[in-house]
């Protein structure tokens, strides 16, 4: 207890020294020119409230553009937002309902930034809760930590009183078996179409071979925002790549990677593969292009170029036209409300909800 009081005073008093100090930095003039410095000025806000998501989240623009309008914070309200597309048993890559990991067991990552305080929370490979947006923004809100993972991100959710649930639905299950069932010649696992039964154990002379068929996924849902006071805020959750190997993490928890907020510049994220967008920092390198001053759908352009050059490095990630083989979607919102996407390909879109309410649009292709 004295232990614990003494931590206390401990904390208190180099909080204070530490602002104390910090009042007192100067930058160094090898750090930054008067040039660098003005690029990154903070842009104005022109008052509207934007929120933006990736194609998969109309819903979620409306409840957070809604609650942004009843006054909840940016961060609050697009969590809500999300949260209706994590309860969604229809979209296999976010939530409940998402495609599992190679045991079956459904694992999921997501993360939040809070542009007003630069705070971020996260939790990666979180199993058997239907809302890891939501743990996110525990993490946020009430530790100092930023990342929590596997079983301690459950532990962490439990104590705050979130339910456990089983995430796996039978379509999701039946889709995992299907991967299993048709992923090698060399197991003992029989193809579909070498079996005389149905997976429902009914005798029949035969089945169609259903291996293109199987869902698989990277998909995600990202999605951020900015209220009247200029204040960003970004929020990533995903159920990640299907039949991933337990406990792998992707691009969406990762600060910088899947989702990124400078409260002085706008928010960015990502969706589609997300080791591509990890190893290109995607969503910090869309921020801090805008910050140079190029406009959001050029910074995500920019973006998946990058991630193209590095991929040409893999040549198992190009296709023969020198494509990648693979699509990653980078979404971008302005502190001033101007917004953009871009995906590797073309039709892709995302959602969108301001004062004319709201609506897909069509994110820009690097490729035809
Ligand atoms: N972008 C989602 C993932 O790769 O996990």
């Amino acid at each position: 207890m004295e232990q614990d009081q003494n931590r206390r005073r401990f904390l208190q008093t180099s909080a204070v020294s530490v602002i104390g100090a910090s009042s007192a930095i100067a930058f160094s003039k090898h750090v930054s020119t008067h040039e660098e410095l003005e690029t990154l000025k903070p842009l104005k806000n022109d008052g509207d409230m934007v929120c933006i998501a990736s194609g998969n989240g109309l819903q979620a623009v409306e409840e957070a553009y809604a609650n942004m309008k009843e006054g909840a914070d940016t961060a609050v309200a697009i969590v809500k937002g999300v949260g209706i597309v994590e309860a969604d048993p229809n979209d296999m890559s976010v939530g409940y309902g998402g495609l599992p990991n190679e045991e079956g067991v459904v694992q999921l990552d997501a993360s939040v930034m809070h542009g007003p305080t630069h705070k971020a929370g996260s939790v990666g490979a979180i199993e058997n809760i239907l809302h890891p947006a939501q743990v996110a923004l525990k993490v946020l809100q009430t530790t100092d930590h930023v990342m929590i993972v596997g079983e301690g991100a459950y532990e962490f959710a439990r104590a705050h009183g979130f339910e456990k649930k089983d995430l796996l639905t039978e379509k999701a299950r039946q889709a995992w078996l299907r991967w299993k069932q048709t992923r090698s010649t060399r197991d003992d696992w029989l193809d579909p179409d070498q079996m005389d039964w149905t997976q429902d154990g009914e005798r029949i002379s035969h089945v169609e071979r259903i291996q293109d068929s199987i869902p698989f996924t990277y998909g995600t849902i990202h999605c951020s925002a900015v209220n009247q006071l200029g204040e960003v805020s970004g929020c990533t959750t995903t159920s990640g790549l299907s039949y991933k190997i337990p406990g792998r993490v992707g691009d969406s928890p990762i600060i910088g990677a899947g989702m990124y907020v400078d409260n002085d510049i706008g928010a960015a994220g990502a969706t589609g593969r997300g080791e591509a967008v990890i190893q290109a920092c995607g969503a910090y390198a869309v921020t801090e292009a805008m910050a140079r001053g190029m406009e959001p759908t050029q910074a995500c352009l920019n973006a998946l170029k990058k991630i193209v050059k590095n991929s040409t490095k893999q040549r198992r990630l190009i296709r023969e036209d020198g494509r990648p083989g693979f699509n990653v979607i980078m979404y971008a919102l302005r502190k001033d409300g101007i917004h953009g996407a871009a995906a590797m390909f073309p039709r892709a879109t995302y959602a969108i909800a301001d004062s004319k309410g709201s609506r897909l649009l069509k994110c820009a292709s690097l490729f035809d």
